[in-house]
């Protein structure tokens, strides 16, 4: 078992269960034409849980059902949605890119950065969009112990042209974004005003 810097041993088979709020923040960035969602690394389920709720189909498999890489079929799936193993990440891109026209996959926010990687991202045409969560995921709850790593979903659709965009999970930050969106039309409503008064209206 590998350990991190952070301290933390690695679980047993990367077993790093997804919570809902990941699964649910994907939902509005996935192509319309997606129904049936296959999740190849689903654990206990718990993303699978959270696109059932989502109204997809989805369909569940973990090693206990075969390793992912050796399937041959899609299981009638139109998307492969996972978290996948972390040193299988690019082995499981690879491969759901061959089945599915739809793959997304969360993975650490950089890992689209080394050179070794780019035929899954700057190289390739069906890298569609880096979907930033600007919270962090908390896998497990350790006392005193704050995540460590930043995440984002990264999705490819083989309908897609053009460069890939980026967007962010931001809920919360729009807000305040928003708050000072309103406090600088304010302060420049005011100044205009202001010069209004003193030059008059040009
Ligand atoms: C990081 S966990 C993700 C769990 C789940 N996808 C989630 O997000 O909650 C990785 C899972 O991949 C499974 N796994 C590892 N290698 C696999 C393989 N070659 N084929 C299928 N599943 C595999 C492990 O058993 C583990 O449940």
């Amino acid at each position: 078992m590998s350990q991190r810097v952070s301290g933390y041993a690695r679980k047993d088979a990367d077993r790093y269960e997804t919570p809902a709020w990941v699964a649910q923040v994907l939902v509005p960035h996935l192509p319309p034409r997606v129904h049936r969602i296959w999740e190849p690394a689903c654990a206990s389920g718990n993303m699978v849980c959270a696109l059932l709720a989502a109204g997809f189909d989805v369909i569940g498999t973990d090693l206990t059902h075969g390793d992912f890489l050796e399937r041959r079929d899609r299981a009638a799936s139109d998307a492969i949605v996972t978290n996948p193993p972390y040193d299988q990440a690019a082995a499981f891109i690879e491969h759901a890119l061959a089945l599915v026209d739809v793959v997304a996959m969360l993975l650490r926010t950089d890992y689209d950065h080394a050179q070794t990687r780019q035929h899954l991202f700057g190289h390739c045409p069906y890298f569609a969009k880096k979907l930033v969560l600007t919270r962090r995921i908390v896998w497990f709850e350790r006392p005193g112990a704050a995540p460590s790593f930043n995440h984002a979903w990264f999705i490819w659709d083989a309908a897609h042209r053009g460069p890939p965009t980026i967007a962010y999970d931001a809920p919360k930050k729009i807000n305040i974004a928003k708050r000072n969106a309103d406090a600088i039309a304010t302060t420049c409503n005011d100044v205009a005003q202001k010069r209004a008064s003193c030059f008059g209206n040009a």
